[in-house]
C-alpha cells in the first residue's frame, strides 16, 4: 500500500529522505505518462480547497493538477462569499467540505490550522499553507525543482535570501534540506532573521551561516532562493517600510553569481527580482511554478490511490 494513501499532508516534517525521493519518482513518472493514462488516476475523485488566505499559484496549480489527473475540485477562495462571512466555525466548514469530497486543501493564517482541520475531517487534509511556519507542498515542489535543474540535492550551496522571519516557505524548505547534505547560507535585513524557536529542531540536522550581506556568498551558490517580504503579517507597517526593497536580484549581482547557478522563488514576485534576469538562463522560478503542478498531481495521486499509480 502506498505510503501516501489517505494521509494528511500536514507538515514537510513528518516525511523521510526517502519519501521525498518516492514523490519524485512518481512526480518524474506521471510527467511522462499520455494524458489518457494521467486521467485514470483520479477519475471521478473530487477536491475541495478553502482558503482563508490569498493564492494565486498554489490554488490553481492544485485545481490544474486534479483535472490533469481526470478529477474535479470544487471550493471557496474567497471566505466573504462563504458562509463563513455568517460566523459559520472551521470546524463546522471543514466537516462541510469534507463530506462534498474525496480530499481537503486549507490555506490558513494560523499556525496548527491544518492540524486541527485533520482531526475534523473525515477526508485526507493537505496544508497549502498555514501561519508562518509551514508550506510542505511548496517545499515538495522546491526540492523536485532542484533536483530536476541540478540533477542532485547533496552537495550544493544554497542561499535562502529575503524575509527568514515571516516566510512560511523558508522553515518548509529548511526542514526538507534537512535531510541532505547540504551549506545552506541564509541572508536577511538583521530584523528579518529566521526564529530561533522555529528552528530548534531544524538545527539538529542542518548547518547554516546566518548573512545580512548579499554579496558574501553570491559567487558560491548553486541555487539562490529569493523570497517576498511578508509585508501583511508585519504587526507594524513602520517596520515593514525599513526593509522593504532590502534586496534586489538584477543583472549586476547576477554577473557575480556562478555560470550554472539557479534562482528559484515560490512567487509572487514584488521587486525583489528584476524583470530583466526573467530571460536569463538562471531564471527557474516560473518552471518551477510548472514543476508545483506535476508534485501536486502526484501527491493527490498517492493520496487517493491505495497502490499508487
Ligand atoms: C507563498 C506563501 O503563500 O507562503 N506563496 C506560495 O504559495 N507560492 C509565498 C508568499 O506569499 O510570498
Amino acid at each position: 500500500m502506498s505510503d501516501f494513501y489517505n494521509k494528511d499532508i500536514i507538515s514537510i516534517k513528518d516525511y523521510t529522505r526517502d519519501q521525498f525521493e518516492d514523490i519524485f519518482q512518481y512526480t518524474e513518472k506521471l510527467m511522462k505518462l499520455d494524458s489518457a493514462a494521467r486521467r485514470e488516476i483520479c477519475k471521478g475523485k473530487t477536491l475541495s480547497y478553502l482558503f482563508y488566505e490569498p493564492s494565486t499559484r498554489t490554488r490553481l496549480s492544485f485545481e490544474s493538477a486534479m483535472a490533469l489527473i481526470g478529477g474535479n475540485s470544487l471550493g471557496i477562495s474567497d471566505i466573504s462569499s462563504s458562509s463563513t462571512q455568517k460566523g459559520e466555525s472551521l470546524a463546522d466548514t471543514v466537516k462541510i467540505m469534507s463530506i462534498y469530497s474525496d480530499v481537503l486543501v486549507l490555506r490558513h493564517p494560523l499556525d496548527g490550522s491544518s492540524r486541527f482541520a485533520s482531526e475534523i475531517s473525515s477526508k485526507p487534509v493537505i496544508n497549502a499553507g498555514s501561519g508562518t511556519e509551514e508550506h510542505p507542498t511548496q517545499a515538495i515542489q522546491d526540492l523536485f525543482t532542484i533536483k530536476k535543474e541540478k540533477k542532485k540535492i547533496d552537495g550544493l550551496k544554497i542561499g535562502i535570501i529575503g524575509d527568514l522571519k515571516y516566510g512560511r516557505t523558508v522553515y518548509s524548505l529548511l526542514s526538507g534540506l534537512g535531510n541532505y547534505d547540504v551549506e545552506v547560507h541564509l541572508i536577511s535585513p538583521e530584523s528579518l532573521k529566521i526564529r530561533p524557536d522555529s528552528i530548534y529542531e531544524i538545527r539538529k540536522k542542518l548547518s547554516f551561516t546566518e548573512s545580512i550581506d548579499i554579496e558574501e556568498y553570491i559567487e558560491d551558490l548553486d541555487v539562490v532562493y529569493v523570497t517576498r517580504i511578508q509585508k501583511e503579517r508585519f504587526p507594524d507597517e513602520e517596520e515593514y517600510l525599513k526593509v522593504k526593497g532590502s534586496y534586489l536580484i538584477g543583472l549586476d549581482l547576477l554577473k557575480k553569481m556562478k555560470e550554472d547557478s539557479i534562482i528559484l522563488h515560490p512567487l509572487p514576485r514584488l521587486d525583489e527580482i528584476s524583470t530583466d534576469i526573467d530571460k536569463t538562463k538562471h531564471a527557474k522560478y516560473f518552471q518551477q511554478a510548472e514543476y508545483g503542478k506535476y508534485t501536486r498531481a502526484a501527491l493527490l495521486g498517492l493520496t487517493l490511490n491505495e497502490n499508487g499509480f
